[in-house]
């Protein structure tokens, strides 16, 4: 086995430097937890950016790739494949809409839902050719991509990668009047939004404003645009963050604290971690408006990425994730509240379901959240800075509550050695 000082000098040496890794090299995964190759033992809290919701390695969600790998991976969209429907029954059915577009990273999700809602503002709304625009939320993240960093205004996602695409109009984060305003200019034909901003730090809006900004995007005949990428699938303590307060195991209109996207856009966790699957998701009268040769992936919709996604769905269901992810999320913030009241370090702790974050007292251009989480990783539980000092905490959401509460001891001790 490759020594984790080798495999860091080889990224170094050969990779192009997009990233800034914590010191620690992954070797194996199973559930909650990770080793390096040296066989050290890490709790894993990051879930790589919540995709592995269900765990590392789930065994129902690798059997599934095994099987299928060994019968049929890739066959394009030139053809039916025999997974591909079944899928999409599964999955329309789960989320309560029509139909499905699937792709494969969370960023073509976010271009796919951008192009169904252009194309659906020019031929339903009857917006002028080439004048639509969508609105979008100040601090964004919704991936990496030439049009979707257009919109972001993170320096580091932006600087040099111009010239931009237009078409798109930023307000700021859960500032409802910003949005009535915004939505007065007749060319307006979506409203993109996270429900809650991951990257930017997890940042949780009011109670009301997601059911709010669908509301008013109704009432301006706007297509309100989830992108739950990150916060989906059981990860905030419901199905979707847009279930509000439900915990049942469907998206649907049951619950009253539902609120239904016009375009839903899902990814990460939707494979488990196993496989890179997305996936947008639309009533019939906005996905129809593409039609056979406007938008597609080689890869998109393979049946390999249609039975993993199908496993992993299956998961969620079968381990009441959800629940889970609100009862630890719950525990969680009650004991890092715990240590807020205690240290000067840890200035506040925020979040829901197992998406928190915890505010490191220091400024966002200091390296104490860093070092932080260097000191977790030499006691075993892994989390990474978002934005300086910021540490989100994600863990699988297989979680016990007993490892939760060793979790809880390893920060506690980490912040007690810890000199600032
Ligand atoms: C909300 C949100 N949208 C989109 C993306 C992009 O997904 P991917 O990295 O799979 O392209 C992310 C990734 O972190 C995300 O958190």
């Amino acid at each position: 086995m490759i020594s984790t000082d080798k495999a860091i000098a080889l990224e170094d040496k050969y990779g192009a430097h997009n990233y800034h890794p914590l010191p620690v090299v992954l070797s194996k995964g199973e559930g909650v937890f990770v080793w390096d190759p040296e066989g050290n033992k890490y709790y894993d809290f990051l879930s790589a950016y919540s995709a592995v919701n269900q765990g590392h390695c789930h065994p129902k969600i690798v059997k599934a790739l095994q099987d299928q790998a060994e019968t049929l991976t890739l066959t394009s969209r030139a053809f039916y494949n025999s997974v591909l429907g079944e899928f999409e029954e599964y999955i329309t059915r789960y989320f309560g809409f029509d139909r499905v577009l699937p792709m494969n990273t969370g960023a073509e999700g976010v271009e796919t839902a951008i192009k169904i809602c252009r194309k659906w503002g020019y031929e339903k709304k009857g917006i002028p050719e080439n004048e639509a625009i969508i609105i979008v939320c100040e601090d964004n993240f919704h991936g990496r991509t030439t049009t979707v960093i257009s919109f972001s205004n993170d320096p580091d996602a932006k600087k040099n990668f111009g010239p931009y695409t237009p078409g798109f109009q930023k307000i700021p984060y859960n500032d409802l009047e910003a949005l009535s305003e915004a939505l007065k200019n007749k060319h307006v034909v979506g409203f993109l939004v996270e429900p809650i901003q991951g990257e930017a730090g997890v940042v949780v809006p009011d109670q009301d404003y997601i059911s709010r900004a669908k509301e008013l995007c109704a009432d301006h005949n706007v297509l309100f645009i989830a992108d739950e990428i990150q916060t989906g699938i059981a990860r905030t303590g419901s199905l979707l963050a847009v279930c509000g307060n439900c915990t049942c195991e469907n998206s649907c209109e049951r619950s009253s604290t539902y609120v239904k996207p016009d375009i839903l856009i899902l990814g990460k966790a939707l494979s488990g971690g196993a496989y890179p699957v997305s996936a947008v998701l639309a009533d019939d009268d906005i996905m129809n408006v593409i039609k056979p040769g406007q938008h597609g992936s080689t890869y998109g919709g393979n049946p390999l990425a249609a039975k993993v996604a199908i496993a992993a769905l299956d998961v969620v269901n079968e381990e009441h994730l959800a629940q889970n992810a609100r009862k630890l999320g719950k525990l969680f913030r009650s004991e890092m509240q715990k240590l807020v009241d205690e240290s000067d370090l840890f200035l506040s702790v925020r979040g829901k379901g197992l998406l928190n974050a915890v505010i490191i007292n220091d400024s966002p251009n200091s390296d104490t959240a860093w070092r932080f989480c260097v000191a977790m990783k030499e006691n075993g539980l892994l989390a990474k800075p978002t934005h300086g000092n910021i540490i989100r905490f994600a863990p699988p959401l297989v979680m016990s509550e007993s490892e939760l509460m060793e979790c809880v001891t390893i920060i506690k001790t980490t912040l007690t050695e810890f000199v600032k």
